[in-house]
């Protein structure tokens, strides 16, 4: 336990303005979702990503996690530090192999803002609970709807853009039918029980209209190139375009997504998916 604070002081100690709200994110997520933990628990974040905010927020609500399997499909992990329960493992939770060896290891299962950039989502979901235990529990939160989706299709929509355009970009990439039900009944079609689904709209201010663009012209680089003696007239512009796809309160302009939070139990009696997919056949 002394470990895993003093892992949280060092770490946390490092934590700066911009990545507060993420970590706050993360407390609420894990605090949401985790009712119990027993001290023989072996968690797994999938996607955890640099910052590791989820494992942070999982240390600080369950100070007594044994061994805690930090993982992501980003070869830059390889440089994580490692501690007594941290443990930084290379792998993608759409290749079954890839994490093979912690197959029905894991107590809970936490994972946030991966879903939604995952193609194939309920092999994902697959994968998941052959890493869990019998009786073992998955929470994961992601994203269905956003507004920087809708942002990058109404820069589309303006000629001048469009030619600057230099991504692909899927403007279908949140379907309106792929919400709290139709991801409910995956999960249980991947055999969770006890599946419960919320969705929570997320309105979070920008300080100032200048975070704002520095935001955006992060997205917008991915997206588009731009002659560098026109980059502060085209963020200027693309400014203007995104205040008026939804309306600014207090004369700030806003993130909005929607969030869907997802939890299912692995049932204690449970066949492997392979030994069903074997007796299916
Ligand atoms: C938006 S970041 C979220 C990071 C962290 N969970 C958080 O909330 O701060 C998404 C992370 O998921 C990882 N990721 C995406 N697809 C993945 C996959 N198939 N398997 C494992 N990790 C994946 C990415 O590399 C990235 O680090």
């Amino acid at each position: 336990m002394a470990k895993s604070r003093s892992f949280l002081l060092k770490h946390n100690s490092g934590i700066g303005l911009n990545a507060v709200l993420p970590y706050l994110e993360a407390l609420h997520f894990v605090r949401s979702c985790a009712s119990e933990f027993h001290s023989d628990d072996v968690v797994m974040d999938v996607g955890c990503g640099p910052e590791m905010y989820c494992c942070k927020a999982v240390l600080e609500v369950f100070p007594q996690v044994k061994s805690l399997i930090a993982v992501d499909s980003e070869q830059r992990l390889q440089n994580a530090e490692r501690t007594d329960i941290i443990m930084p493992f290379i792998g993608n939770i759409q290749e079954r192999d890839s994490l093979e060896y912690y197959e029905g290891k894991i107590s809970k299962v936490f994972s946030m803002n991966v879903v939604h950039e995952i193609k194939d989502k309920e092999l994902a979901f697959q994968n998941v609970y052959r890493l869990l235990k019998c009786g073992g529990e998955a929470a994961f939160s992601f994203c269905v709807e956003s507004k920087g989706n809708k942002f990058i299709k109404a820069m589309l929509e303006v000629p001048k853009y469009k030619k600057l355009f230099q991504d692909s970009f899927d403007e279908n990439f949140y379907p309106n039918e792929c919400r709290k039900q139709y991801y409910k009944e995956m999960l249980e079609r991947v055999g969770f029980h006890d599946v419960r689904a919320n969705e929570e709209r997320k309105t979070l201010p920008y300080s100032t209209d200048e975070q704002c663009k520095e935001v955006l012209s992060k997205t917008l680089k991915k997206y588009f190139k731009v002659p560098r003696e026109k980059e502060d007239e085209f963020i200027d512009e693309a400014f203007q375009i995104y205040v008026k796809i939804d309306s600014i309160a207090d004369g700030k302009p806003y993130y909005h997504s929607l969030i869907l939070t997802l939890f299912g139990v692995k049932p204690v009696e449970s066949m492997d998916l392979k030994a069903m997919e074997t007796s299916d056949a």
